[in-house]
């Protein structure tokens, strides 16, 4: 007899408004975060924009994708990491500016 293995849920905080969420199975932060009618920053989906990062405050997470392609060094010593990229480990306590945009943007400016 064969048990299929429970799927794990965490749950994630986002520090700077206090909304939580919960983060299913094998669904990126990013897709939670939306399932949850959270207005998250985000674009491409696919990590190559930048605007669905977040600080990671507390936790740990899988990254789905080399996040060193899109977020500069200054920012990974910060804990950003990218929200479509990311799988839970734990639960998690993240910081978001709402009103961020793309990071080619930022190089615009
Ligand atoms: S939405 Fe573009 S990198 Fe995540």
């Amino acid at each position: 007899m064969f048990f299929k293995k429970k799927p794990t849920e965490f749950k994630c905080t986002i520090a700077n408004t206090g909304e939580t969420f919960t983060v299913p199975g094998k669904i990126n932060l990013l897709q939670a975060a939306l399932n949850a009618g959270i207005k998250w920053p985000c674009d491409c989906k696919v990590g190559s924009c930048g605007t669905c990062r977040c600080i990671l405050k507390e936790g740990k997470i899988k990254a789905l994708h080399d996040f060193t392609y899109t977020l500069d060094g200054e920012m990974l010593k910060e804990g950003y990491i990218l929200a479509c990229q990311s799988q839970l480990k734990s639960d998690l306590v993240v910081e978001v500016d709402f009103e961020q945009g793309s990071l080619e943007n930022l190089k615009l400016v």
